[in-house]
């Protein structure tokens, strides 16, 4: 268990924090000024040392704070108290984020700045979290509570940028996405089975003066028993971990369940805890089982379909899949473990026992969207994509609203008229010598930037998709110029013109 204090939320001393973080101009960008990009991006990396370098001699309150609540290093008293005026060494004290040991400072907490860009554009929030690694100098205490990670920014990327009345974020952690759906949600509950979780994020929307999230400490959907809401979002402890002695629980990312039961319990319980219309988006692993060849592909994304009623909708995108070794590695590394230590070759053989006692071959990674339909959509067909996707992405929640929406308008039929999305563009391959293609494809620039190979008579057909013509009148002149009958040429473009409509790549005529 962690040796340091849970922080202690208090509103006023929260709010005297906020304001002396603003006066030092606490943020980002005047951080990475200040040491440096490059020394920046070191730290991202586990380095602290080319920051202390490029501040060794700033006293400043700037590079007092950046010391203290960036890297977690001890300080000295006057040079905090300056730093902090409003809020004093006493306050950092009773918010649990530092205790004063003779002269200096030392920091029982990280506070960073996170800068986010949504759908209202470019924001920044005080997250406050636990020591890391770095600041340890060790591994990470089973309940430790993390600060935002590379999940929490690949889930914050996911959420579908949607207004909503109410929001749950289960598995709060220090509150990230908890602060990010507040900007869309009348009210959101943020949940936590652990207490010191709870301490940060309450203490991170205060920090931020955000004050329409409820905390409520419980696992999984106890804590809302009897609810309903329109988005659910969460990334779950879902890391598959083996259950034998002498590995750790790790509570902030482990939900102490078998294999990847905690993400089939969250896939199968969640949409009783949905509204009509409502969205739960969440991350997670799941495994291919049953000795089908490592990195199968399908065997997971079929498990994970398996859990989901067949009246409900379903999007999942794997964005990779690793094998036993290569996951139990990653694992046993982000606990602090390296194939230096002695703990490691235990850690990796219960890892690889546990993995093969339930024949897996390969775990996938991605990220999952469960929708209960609308009270007037109860009679479409329910959406069921099961994509693996490893190419780079951007804004995927937009992508992922447009999607749902694409899905939702094709329940209708296809409109009258359709124009290409301007994000869109076509490449031609020629063998040399050779004017016709041999390979036509359509290329999408943003959201899940999809690659689709086309025939000549489908790039014809988004060619001409300019918003004048109606798709009819399209593709009889298309038949016209290849000379085919219409009705067989309607039936074999008319589900690849659907499928592009759900890409993205073509749009309802405005
Ligand atoms: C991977 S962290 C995610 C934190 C944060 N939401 C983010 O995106 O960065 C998972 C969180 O789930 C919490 N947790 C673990 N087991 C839980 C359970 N059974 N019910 C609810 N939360 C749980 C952990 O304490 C941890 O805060």
């Amino acid at each position: 268990m962690s040796d340091a204090p849970a922080p202690v939320p208090d509103p006023i001393l929260s709010a005297a924090l906020a304001a002396d973080l603003d006066a030092a101009d606490f943020r980002s960008e005047p951080l990475r000024r200040l040491w440096g990009e490059e020394a920046d991006d070191a730290l991202a990396r586990g380095m602290r040392e080319p920051i202390l370098r490029a501040i060794a001699d700033d006293e400043g309150p700037l590079a007092t704070l950046g010391r203290l609540l960036v890297l977690g290093m001890r300080q000295p008293a006057p040079a905090v108290a300056a730093a902090l005026p409003t809020l004093g060494v006493g306050g950092l004290e009773s918010l649990g984020l530092g205790r004063r040991d003779g002269e200096t400072v030392v920091a029982s907490a990280l506070v960073r700045p996170q800068s986010f860009v949504d759908a209202d554009g470019i924001g920044e929030w005080w997250i406050a979290s636990d020591l890391d690694e770095v600041a340890l100098d060790g591994v990470l205490p089973a309940d430790h509570v993390l600060g935002v990670g590379g999940a929490s920014r690949t889930l914050a990327e996911i959420i579908m940028p949607i207004e909503v009345d109410r929001a749950l974020d289960l598995g709060t952690g220090c509150g990230i996405q908890a602060l990010l759906v507040a900007r869309h949600a009348g009210s959101v509950v943020a949940t936590d089975i652990s207490t010191r979780a709870l301490a940060y994020a309450e203490l991170n929307a205060q920090l931020n003066g955000v004050t329409t999230i409820e905390f409520r400490c419980g696992s999984m959907f106890d804590p809302v028993a009897g609810e309903t809401f329109d988005l659910i979002v969460s990334n779950p402890p879902f890391v598959i971990t083996p259950r034998v002695e002498g590995v750790p629980e790790y509570e902030y990312r482990d939900g102490g369940l078998v294999g990847d039961a905690l993400v089939e319990q969250f896939v199968r319980t969640a949409p009783s805890f949905l509204n009509p219309g409502g969205a739960a988006q969440l991350l997670g692993n799941w495994e291919s089982r049953g000795g089908q060849p490592a990195l199968s592909g399908r065997a997971g994304l079929d498990r994970l379909a398996s859990w989901v009623a067949d009246d409900l909708d379903l999007w999942v995108v794997q964005r990779e899949e690793l094998s036993p070794l290569g996951y139990a590695e990653l694992w046993i590394r982000d606990g602090g473990t390296t194939p230096r230590d002695a703990a490691f070759t235990p850690l990796l053989t219960a890892w690889l026992d546990d993995f093969e006692a339930r024949g897996v071959s390969a775990v996938g990674f991605g990220y999952i969207l469960v929708r209960r339909p609308a009270a007037d959509a109860a009679d479409m067909p329910p959406m069921r994509r099961l994509e693996r996707l490893s190419q780079p992405v951007s804004n995927v929640g937009g992508a992922l609203r447009a999607g749902m929406a694409a899905h939702d308008l094709l329940g209708h039929g296809l409109p009258e008229a359709l124009v290409t999305a301007s994000d869109v563009t076509e490449a031609r391959h020629l063998l040399p010598g050779n004017d016709d293609p041999s390979i036509i494809e359509l290329r999408q620039g943003g959201g899940f930037a999809r690659t689709i190979a086309v025939d000549p008579a489908l790039a014809a057909f988004v060619g001409a998709c300019d918003g004048e013509l109606t798709v009819m009148q399209i593709v009889a002149a298309i038949a016209d110029l290849f000379e085919v009958p219409l009705v067989e040429l309607w039936a074999d473009l008319e589900p690849r013109i659907r499928q592009l409509v759900l890409d993205g790549l073509l749009l309802p005529r405005g």
